[in-house]
């Protein structure tokens, strides 16, 4: 059975992946170059260094480790001070309503985000005491499509991959859902998040028994 939802925090809770966008836009513009909507994508779920790199050779650059380190701390400096203007109220449409309903089934709850800004946002939006386990990109050494921010989390709940479902908004978390071996709910778009079990625009447009059923019928 299904025992525990594991959702990724960035455009799945909180719409903070927007900010990620602008700030990583920002960076390239200075650069020189320009990055789109589409191609921001590729970068969705993907860690701050990974996502840099894939940036620089979009720009076609390549530069030293020291710059490079300091690009990525200057994005960051950017994202935060989008992020710190954040309350509850930026929580996404349909998220009360979604965790109401995951309390009363009684299933364990984790994040599973390779953002080490995770635990500052949850505290930004005052959700830092609504989760069993949290995963954020200062407990792994692989970002996402690497499976190990859920392997972990199923981990620490101390269930198997089978009895989880990930929620994720990202191609590269989609496809680390699929490859620790559980259920993939996609929040976005079908033609996007191809490799999701199930996909809906957002928490907003599913109830925990819809995913539960879909769930379990494929286990
Ligand atoms: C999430 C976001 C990515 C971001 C990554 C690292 O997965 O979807 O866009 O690059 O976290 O976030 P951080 O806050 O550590 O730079
Ligand atoms: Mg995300």
């Amino acid at each position: 059975p299904i025992t525990a939802f594991l959702f990724d925090l960035d455009g799945v809770i909180v719409d903070t992946a927007i900010y990620h966008y602008q700030a990583w836009k920002r960076l390239a513009n200075e650069l020189g170059f320009d990055i789109s909507e589409e191609f921001n994508e590729r970068l969705k779920g993907v860690s701050r260094t990974d996502s840099l790199d894939i940036i620089l050779e979009h720009g076609g650059l390549t530069l030293p480790d020291e710059e490079k380190t300091q690009l990525a701390a200057q994005k960051n400096q950017w994202y935060l001070e989008l992020v710190s203007r954040m309350t509850p109220e930026d929580i996404l449409p349909g998220v009360a309503n979604f965790f109401s309903q995951v309390r009363k089934a009684n299933l364990l709850t984790a994040i599973g985000s390779v953002s080490k800004n995770a635990p500052l946002i949850l505290e930004r939006i005052g959700l830092s005491d609504t989760f069993d386990a949290i995963i954020d990109g200062t407990k792994i050494s692989k970002g996402k499509p690497d499976p190990e921010v859920f392997t972990k989390g199923a981990a620490e709940l101390g269930v198997s991959p089978a009895e989880c479902v990930v929620f994720e908004d990202a191609v590269a978390g989609v496809e680390a859902g699929r490859r620790g071996g559980m259920f993939v709910v996609g929040l976005g778009s079908p033609d996007v998040l191809t490799q999701a079990d199930l996909v809906a625009p957002s928490l907003e447009h599913l109830s925990v028994q819809e995913v539960l059923d879909r769930a379990q019928a494929v286990s």
